[in-house]
């Protein structure tokens, strides 16, 4: 290639992250020519529909995506579609004939990312996703890079920002969960079948990366312990503010007895933490290292923009590495590790009941636990309804082991006074 050659880069996929990849390349490309020492050009983009009017030039378009992928000129492949068909066999066949390939698909690097970062691997050729968790903040280069030298001891992340914005409209406008979900598929913020992100499934990819990458073992997403928001109410939204916490939708993955537990649930954490103040649709990750210390990353974790930064810095570096005729390196994840299951977890816990407004009610819930190793700490009470003698409890567990806590659950439960456990809730300390 002469040396005043443009980087020949095919884009998979115009839809949100395309057109941001695109439209940054054309926005800033006297500085990207500048940084990579040579221009970097789109010579073809694929999608699915060529009758959709699009902010680039037509004749760049095809609907032939494996085609482009095998045209002599591309340089390098962006897979900005997402799902793993037909993503999958359009990165394999890019990194097999010695393509470079940045791609946005957290599912397609949790599900397929050992297969796929081996395959790179043994064709010499760079896989980078830095854009496939946390949308514009970096995090996969410095767990790959900067961080690597650390026994990671704790990584927390809030990593869906469809979930924390619901999250945050009932905490601070006090909506209940379902208007403040209409609300985000209003706006935009959630799709109309939300279950990927309300269910947690779009954290536990991205945990199961970061993971990956941090512990330098595969964490298999299928195993990535995994509940969602429905269950959180504005009442709880209540209780955990006068507790002097927030509920967050956390991804926390932490080694313990030679493997680790990764896991995905609403949380208590207190209002102190970093992690409590990152609202709407906003992401972090903190992280403790044994030499680094706390560190938190925050910033905008999906949207056209922030996304397309962290595609067209990964495509940078790519092409950097095209220009000086060499490949980088891509990290090899190991073997997949067997994950801990939440039964073995240890933890504090939230509860809150609805009770018989009785004397000895409280001592009786206190008893059951301790049956089971469970100690009490803080707790609130409220009447719900004063003529039927219906009360509610909250309260806080010390730290225990989460199958005693089911256990003494489930004996609460079973008392005469207990009219209903209507939630229950992990606190992270
Ligand atoms: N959106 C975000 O904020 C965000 C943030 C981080 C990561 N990501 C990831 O980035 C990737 C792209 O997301 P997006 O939001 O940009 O998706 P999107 O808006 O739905 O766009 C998808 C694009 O892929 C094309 N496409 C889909 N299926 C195809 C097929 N079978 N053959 C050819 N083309 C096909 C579509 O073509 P048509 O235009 O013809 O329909 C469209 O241009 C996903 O992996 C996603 O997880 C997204």
């Amino acid at each position: 290639m002469p040396s005043s050659a443009a980087i020949r880069v095919a884009i998979l996929g115009f839809g949100t992250v395309g057109e941001g990849a695109y439209r940054m390349l054309e926005d800033n490309r006297e500085a990207i020519t500048r940084k990579v020492g040579r221009p970097v050009e789109v010579v073809g983009i694929g999608v699915r529909d060529l009758t959709r009017s699009r902010t680039a030039p037509r004749s760049l378009f095809t609907n032939d995506l494996p085609k482009l992928v095998r045209r002599e000129d591309v340089d390098v492949v962006l897979e900005l579609i997402g799902g793993l068909d037909p993503a999958a066999s359009l990165v394999e066949q890019a990194l097999e004939r010695g393509v470079p390939v940045v791609t946005a698909n957290k599912e397609l690097i949790a599900k397929q990312g050992r297969e796929l970062l081996s395959l790179a691997g043994r064709h010499h050729v760079d896989l980078h996703f830095e854009a496939a968790v946390g949308g514009g903040i970096p995090l996969v280069q410095p767990l790959k890079h900067q961080l690597a030298g650390n026994d990671v001891l704790k990584l927390i992340g809030i990593l869906n920002g469809t979930t924390n914005t619901i999250l945050t409209r009932m905490a601070v406008d006090g909506a209940g969960f379902d208007e403040a979900l209409r609300e985000a598929q209003e706006l935009g913020y959630a799709e109309a079948d939300p279950t990927n992100d309300v269910d947690g499934y779009d954290a536990a990819y991205k945990l199961a990366i970061l993971g990956s990458i941090a512990f330098g073992r595969q964490v298999p997403v299928d195993q990535v312990y995994r509940e969602g928001i429905r269950r959180v109410s504005q009442v709880d939204m209540h209780f955990a503010d006068v507790l002097g916490y927030a509920i967050k939708l956390l991804a926390i993955i932490e080694p313990a007895h030679e493997t680790l537990f990764a896991r995905v649930h609403p949380t208590l954490i207190p209002r102190t933490h970093p992690l409590a103040g990152v609202d709407g649709v906003y992401n972090a990750v903190w992280l403790h290292g044994d030499f680094v210390g706390d560190l938190m990353f925050s910033g905008r974790g999906a949207g056209s923009d922030p996304t397309a930064s962290a595609v067209i810095g990964d495509l940078i570096g790519v092409a950097r590495d095209v220009v000086a005729g060499q490949s980088g390196q891509p990290i090899l994840w190991g073997e997949p590790i067997d994950l801990l299951p939440i039964a073995d977890l240890e933890t504090s816990y939230y509860v809150r009941l609805n009770v018989q407004d009785r004397p000895k009610v409280l001592g009786q819930i206190a008893l059951e636990f301790g049956h089971h190793d469970v100690g009490l700490s803080a707790m609130e009470m409220r009447v719900i309804d004063r003529k039927r003698e219906l009360g509610e409890i909250v309260f806080l567990t010390h730290r225990c082991r989460e199958s005693d806590f089911r256990a003494g659950l489930a004996s609460v439960a079973a008392l005469d006074a207990i009219v209903e456990v209507c939630s229950d809730f992990r606190v992270e300390a």
